[in-house]
């Protein structure tokens, strides 16, 4: 059954009612739709527009038709043209004219609005308790791995020496961040269009505040046509989604790289990897991959969305039914990317001596050494050259700065004494390096608590 009856002579086409139709997707908004309309109804007879036997008569043909969903009973109509139509035609059938005066004073321009805000503001909760479990994942592992000496990176050549539990914890950051951008977008999202009808708002006496007030938004949207034409919140999400996956991915590459013999830096638990089907010795970190992978979609949704958005005239177009397979889509590859991501993490074992052995080839305390030079009162430029030439010694007698004999230094630079060796001892450059935001184990159990408080922060 068409909505749009009085005004046409036939139904639309088959085949082009199904490019038109959105209950492919937008049945998932069902509950949502229900609960608009229930609370729609309640203000409409608060308001004297409808009388409390219809009221009675709406409220519980919905309950009904939810329930029944849920349970399987109902089975949502295939070809009907979108989830608000299917249910406003299926309370008519139940409960007759109560349910032709569901629509008074709405249209599906503020229904469809009203529907993703809800139906996201769920999604968000739940996306919001994943990040703050991967959050505390990361600072159990911070706290486990505080002491674990690693090289740090720069061009991907070994650089300065950090600690394992420091290099978790700058993901930690950046989820805590991601975290407070979905708040903030939240925050936007969680005003009510309800009411703001097809674009001009109505002649009848509504009460858009109740409305607002039961289904626990903020407040009302203050200008009708923006309530309609409004997606902003979409394409705030998708691009928290979008920065969400840039730092899963990062994160990923990396374990790629630590998983490989030519790092060896942590073993990943067998339940989150897989073999190959002629390989008998590969176990590879396809779940990784695989969210590197992902994230070029959710970055097609934003884009989708931006490009959706971005000529439309105000208000309602039907450009923006596409709005619904973006921005789910990306909810679902983040939740699907964080639900084999958290425990992997959870189970992933670092093997610290493979860290430490890497931390003591590729000259990592270099700085270190020059930074001696500087304490014994030569200019930092000089220390550097000098360092750099004792570095090149090494390579070319295959040695390291802590097997050079004392001899070789004092031939590069008569400052030396003993005492260098003490100084570019791997665990004293990490244990001194305590400046704020530093790697020191000292820092990183001190950090630990400060993320795990903020982490719980809601
Ligand atoms: N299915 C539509 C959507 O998802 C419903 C909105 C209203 N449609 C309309 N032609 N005014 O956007």
């Amino acid at each position: 059954m068409q909505l749009w009856q009085g005004r046409f002579q036939k139904a639309l086409d088959p085949k082009t009612n199904d490019f038109n139709s959105s209950i492919r997707f937008d049945s998932r908004m069902f509950r949502e739709d229900i609960d608009g309309s229930i609370a729609h109804a309640t203000m409409l007879c608060a308001q004297g527009i409808i009388s409390a036997e219809d009221l009675a008569l709406i409220t519980d043909g919905l309950k009904a038709i939810c329930a029944e969903i849920e349970s399987g009973k109902l089975e949502i109509d295939p070809n009907a043209e979108d989830i608000h139509t299917f249910v406003e035609g299926e309370l008519t059938a139940r409960v007759g004219a109560a349910g032709k005066r569901l629509h008074t004073a709405r249209s599906r321009n503020d229904q469809v609005a009203l529907d993703i805000r809800l139906y996201l503001r769920k999604a968000c909760n739940e996306l919001y308790a994943q990040l703050t479990e991967l959050v505390s994942v990361l600072c159990k592992k911070a706290e486990q791995y505080a002491d674990a000496v690693m090289p740090g990176y720069t061009h991907l050549q070994r650089a300065q020496p950090i600690t394992f539990g420091h290099h978790l914890l700058a993901y930690a950051e950046m989820l805590l961040r991601d975290k407070e951008r979905l708040q903030d977008a939240v925050k936007r999202m969680n005003v009510c269009p309800l009411g703001a009808c097809a674009l001009a708002g109505t002649t009848y006496n509504t009460d858009r505040e109740m409305t607002a007030r039961d289904l626990g938004f903020s407040g009302a949207m203050q200008n009708s046509l923006d309530a309609v034409s409004d997606r902003d919140f979409c394409m705030e999400l998708a691009s928290m989604l979008s920065i969400l996956m840039v730092h899963l991915s990062r994160f990923s590459e990396e374990i790629v790289l630590w998983c490989s013999w030519e790092f060896k830096f942590i073993e990943l638990d067998d339940a989150f990897s897989t073999g190959s089907s002629i390989m008998p010795q590969k176990k590879n970190p396809d779940i990784t991959e695989l969210i590197r992978g992902k994230s070029g979609r959710v970055f097609g949704d934003l884009m989708t969305l931006l490009t959706m958005m971005k000529g439309l005239p105000l208000a309602y177009n039907k450009d923006m039914q596409e709005d619904k397979e973006a921005i789910f889509d990306a909810f679902d590859t983040v939740k699907m990317c964080l639900t084999a991501f958290i425990p992997m993490l959870d189970t992933m074992t670092a093997l610290p001596e493979n860290m430490r052995k890497a931390a003591a080839g590729g000259f990592i305390n270099a700085t270190d050494c020059a930074d001696y030079l500087v304490g014994k009162g030569l200019p930092f430029r000089d220390a550097y050259k000098a360092t750099g030439e004792l570095v090149a010694l090494c390579i070319k007698k295959g040695l390291t700065l802590e097997t050079l004999p004392l001899c070789e230094y004092q031939n590069i630079c008569d400052l030396f004494d003993e005492g260098v060796y003490e100084a570019i001892n791997l665990d004293k450059c990490v244990k001194d390096r305590t400046s704020l935001g530093g790697p020191a184990p000292e820092n990183v159990r001190a950090q630990v608590k400060r993320v795990q408080g903020l982490n719980q922060n809601k």
